[in-house]
């Protein structure tokens, strides 16, 4: 194979990010994050004052919006308009925006376009999102769908954000998780859902190394 897709899809927190960069970096692949585009884009709406509900004003700004991912030492950078916003996207707030502008299939189909031509001009690509191995690359040639118990989610990102020293609440983050997977799955455009032939695995009850030896062998057994 001269180019090979593996497609990483799941929903807020469920490990996704982390297991995606980890098998890009050992296969020596291209690591590409998608929902990094949403949020981009959901940053400069934010900046500039519009409202994520009106569809022209969206549209409008991302006309002249320049998006840029480009590998790093630990994944990726995300340049908007030139800017490197790689810690700013990874707010909650943007979080919601972005996934409040996901549901418009005209963000879509801009992003999508993007996406799909990211990973054919990388000869080997990892990609992570919502709609990656339905949408984005139906053919990929390793699908991956990796989920978690919400309250499980919450637990991970409530553990990860009072490291970092934040003020947080469990019951809040739980509460935001949930919002997300309702606004991702009940859309009408690339809900979030597992492709028909996606290898489903949930990584409640696994810790990170278990996930990612179990995504390696998925990967072998399909390439
Ligand atoms: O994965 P991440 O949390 O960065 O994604 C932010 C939001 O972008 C998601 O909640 C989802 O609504 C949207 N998204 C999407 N399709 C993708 C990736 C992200 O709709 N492929």
């Amino acid at each position: 194979v001269i180019n090979l897709i593996i497609a990483i899809d799941g929903p807020a927190g469920c490990g996704k990010s982390t297991i995606a960069k980890m098998i890009a970096k050992k296969l020596g692949y291209t690591y590409i994050d998608t929902g990094a585009m949403y949020r981009a884009v959901a940053l400069k709406l934010k900046r500039e004052n519009v409202n994520p509900d009106d569809l022209k004003a969206v549209l409008k700004v991302m006309e002249d919006t320049d998006i840029q991912l480009k590998t790093a030492e630990n994944g990726v950078k995300v340049f908007l308009d030139g800017e490197d916003v790689s810690d700013q996207i990874r707010t909650e707030e943007i979080g919601k925006m972005a996934s409040q502008i996901a549901r418009y299939p005209q963000v879509r189909k801009v992003l999508v376009k993007m996406q799909r031509h990211l990973g054919e001009k990388a000869k080997n690509a990892v990609i992570e999102g919502r709609d990656t191995g339905t949408v984005i690359f139906p053919d990929a040639d390793v699908k991956i769908f990796l989920t978690a118990k919400p309250e499980v989610r919450a637990e991970r990102r409530y553990k990860e954000l009072k490291e970092k020293g934040l003020d947080v609440s469990y019951e809040e983050i739980l509460k935001q998780v949930k919002e997300r997977d309702y606004l991702d799955e009940t859309r009408k455009d690339s809900p979030l859902k597992p492709a028909e032939d996606a290898v489903i695995i949930d990584t409640s009850n696994k810790s990170i190394e278990q996930v990612f030896n179990e995504v390696m062998e998925v990967i072998k057994r399909k390439s």
